[in-house]
């Protein structure tokens, strides 16, 4: 069933960063990541023009009220976001009654490779099943996204199916993988 999430008031913390709802003071701070050409692009947007078309998508994100601005906690920048979308997993007849989420995030180039974003799923999931109570999560990369496809695989979630993701900012169609992790299989993790 469409599952629509309002993070209104939510912060979560993790060792090393804060996600709480974005706001419209963290334009400077997305567009400085956000217009670093292949940033977006890996996740099927065009790296931003301007901070007018930045406040555009963050004006978009503040009406849907489910997306987290990931908060460095050295520095207190703005260095990511991840959201909690309608996921495509309401269309396949096996999850049908579920409640259900997409997860998407991208962080800023300068921070790739430290495991950030992999402790930041990793809350966000816990935060979706034990405070939310969603019952399945799902989530998906471009094939030839492997940062992101460690992501995924690090934080538990199983291969669902090969698809099409059509972009059409970049006027372009990918292959991509998508995933799914449910509440159950997540216990089961946590308590191993
Ligand atoms: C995908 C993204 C969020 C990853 O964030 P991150 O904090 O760098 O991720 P982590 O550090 O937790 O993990 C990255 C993994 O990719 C691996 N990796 C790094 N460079 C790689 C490369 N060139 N090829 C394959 N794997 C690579 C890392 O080794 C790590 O895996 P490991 O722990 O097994 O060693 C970030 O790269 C990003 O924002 N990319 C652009 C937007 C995007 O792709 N969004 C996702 C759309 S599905």
């Amino acid at each position: 069933m469409p599952y629509h999430i309002d993070l209104t008031g939510t912060i979560i913390k993790t060792p090393r960063l804060t996600l709480r709802p974005i706001k419209d003071d963290d334009a400077e701070d997305v567009y400085a990541y956000a217009s670093v050409p292949g940033v977006g692009e890996a996740a099927g947007w065009r790296h931003h023009g301007s901070i007018e078309e930045t406040k555009n998508i963050i004006a978009m994100f503040l009406a849907e009220k489910n997306v987290f601005a990931i908060v460095d906690n050295e520095t207190g920048h703005v260095i990511g976001t991840l959201g909690l979308h309608q996921s495509w997993a309401e269309e396949e007849g096996q999850f049908k009654g579920l409640d259900i989420a997409e997860v998407g995030y991208v962080l800023s180039k300068d921070y790739w490779g430290r495991g950030l974003m992999t402790e930041a799923v990793t809350h966000v999931i816990e935060y979706c099943f034990e405070t939310l109570g969603l019952d399945l999560l799902t989530v998906g990369h471009f094939i030839e996204n492997n940062r992101s496809r460690r992501v995924i695989e690090k934080c538990g979630f199983k291969f669902f199916k090969n698809d099409k993701y059509v972009a059409a900012q970049l006027d372009k169609t990918f292959d991509d993988a998508k995933y799914t992790l449910t509440r159950d299989d997540w216990m089961k993790r946590k308590q191993h």
